[in-house]
């Protein structure tokens, strides 16, 4: 059946309409004709693929990656980038308001972090929603540096190997391999010079569990189990985002909440008299305290908790910063950030979704001043965004 694609959903699928039902159409773009197969049928809407494209977007492209159609990683691989962009800005204002800013990424090769699968030897992800394993050889997205490690592991492979591979590399030429399974080929790639530091099954085999990151005036200590952004690039666009709005503000007391490293308080130290950063993992807590010293702030406070356990203890805060997993804020927390009365909340947010929930909840307390939007995940249908919000 044909149907015409009249826009994109918010997923970055095609959106059209079959006999007045819903349609969305997996790598439809805007303004096509196209032939297509109902694959699931709802009550309300279908999902379709494309069996046959009978008028063609200017901006559709054939996908560079072989592995496109089944790995699931990516989903604009088929447009071109100012498309992906496009719909990635208008989603920004339809769910967040006016964006002041959509801060650009590089194409391809920007993560510096996958965790690879592993099956009888073959090393790939698995496909979205199920355990299903699509074999790959190289990837878009990451760092060259990966790439790399990942040909080595593929130039060695152990068909017994079930488990998986976690590779990091930073920009001082380090990389981090953590191995989880038996895999026979420890000793042999012990000695590649392309890995730096290995973990085996939890316990280091060269180098350290860690390696350290640089952004303009910033170091920070990274090991293998911390969080740390996945986009060098995009994180220093949050920074400029940061420290250009608290130049003026005078700011007393902050929260870096959900912090990680503590990369974002540490940031954010030399423009508030203290801040305090509260985190849930051990790892990332314990690389704070290193950050701290590392950076020689001694305005920091680091605390290692979930922020639903502490958030009713904050008194006095003028900056909270919020940058949640993609689930968003819980309703304890929320209620608090109602109570504290904070003058400025600032949100970053991996899935705008929540976001846009959470922001609903503060509506009345809090009006948003800027939004901006940074391409952390380019060639997929993911943007971060940072808003800015204050107290009415
Ligand atoms: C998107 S990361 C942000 C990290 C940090 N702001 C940064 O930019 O590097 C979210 C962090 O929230 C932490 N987290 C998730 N749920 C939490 C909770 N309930 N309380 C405290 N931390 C939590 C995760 O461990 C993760 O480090």
């Amino acid at each position: 059946m044909e149907i015409e694609i009249l826009d994109f959903d918010d997923l970055g699928s095609g959106l059209g309409k079959i006999n007045e039902k819903v349609c969305f159409v997996k790598n439809g773009l805007p303004k096509e004709i196209l032939k297509v197969k109902i694959v699931k049928e709802n009550k309300n809407y279908s999902n379709c693929e494309i069996e046959n494209i009978i008028l063609k977007n200017k901006n559709r492209i054939n996908p560079i990656c072989p592995f496109y159609q089944e790995c699931g990683g990516c989903n604009f691989l088929h447009a071109t980038k100012s498309l992906e962009n496009k719909f990635k800005i208008k989603k920004g204002e339809k769910f967040l308001g006016k964006i002041e800013k959509f801060y650009e990424t590089r194409e391809f090769n920007y993560r510096n972090k996958v965790i690879f699968h592993v099956k009888n030897g073959d090393i790939g992800f698995f496909k979205e929603k199920t355990n299903e394993l699509v074999s790959i050889n190289y990837c878009y997205l990451l760092n060259d540096k990966i790439n790399e490690v990942l040909k080595l592991f593929l130039k060695n492979k152990d068909l017994n190997f079930n488990g998986n591979i976690l590779i990091r590399v930073n920009n001082l030429e380090d990389s981090l391999v953590a191995i989880t399974g038996n895999y026979k080929y420890i000793d042999l790639i012990k000695t590649s010079n392309l890995i730096t530091n290995l973990i085996y099954n939890d316990k280091v085999i060269k180098g350290n569990s860690y390696f350290y990151e640089g952004i303009p005036d910033f170091k920070f200590k990274v090991s293998y189990k911390s969080f740390f952004q996945v986009n060098l690039d995009g994180l220093i666009s949050i920074k400029i985002i940061l420290e250009s709005f608290l130049q003026d503000k005078n700011i007393r007391n902050a929260l870096d909440l959900y912090s990680g490293t503590s990369v974002l308080g540490i940031i954010i130290s030399k423009y508030v008299k203290n801040v305090i950063s509260v985190e849930e993992n051990k790892s990332s807590t314990d690389d704070a305290l290193i950050n701290k010293e590392l950076n020689k702030i001694n305005n920091l406070q680091v605390i290692n908790g979930r922020v639903e356990d502490y958030i009713d203890t904050f008194k006095d805060i003028d900056l909270i910063i919020l940058d949640p997993a993609r689930r968003g804020l819980d309703l304890k927390t929320i209620s608090y950030l109602k109570k504290i009365k904070s003058k400025y909340l600032i949100y970053i947010a991996c899935k705008m979704d929540s976001l846009r929930r959470d922001t609903k909840y503060l509506k009345d307390d809090y009006e948003v001043l800027e939004n901006y939007l940074v391409d952390m995940f380019p060639r997929t249908n993911e943007v971060e965004s940072v808003s800015i919000l204050k107290l009415k």
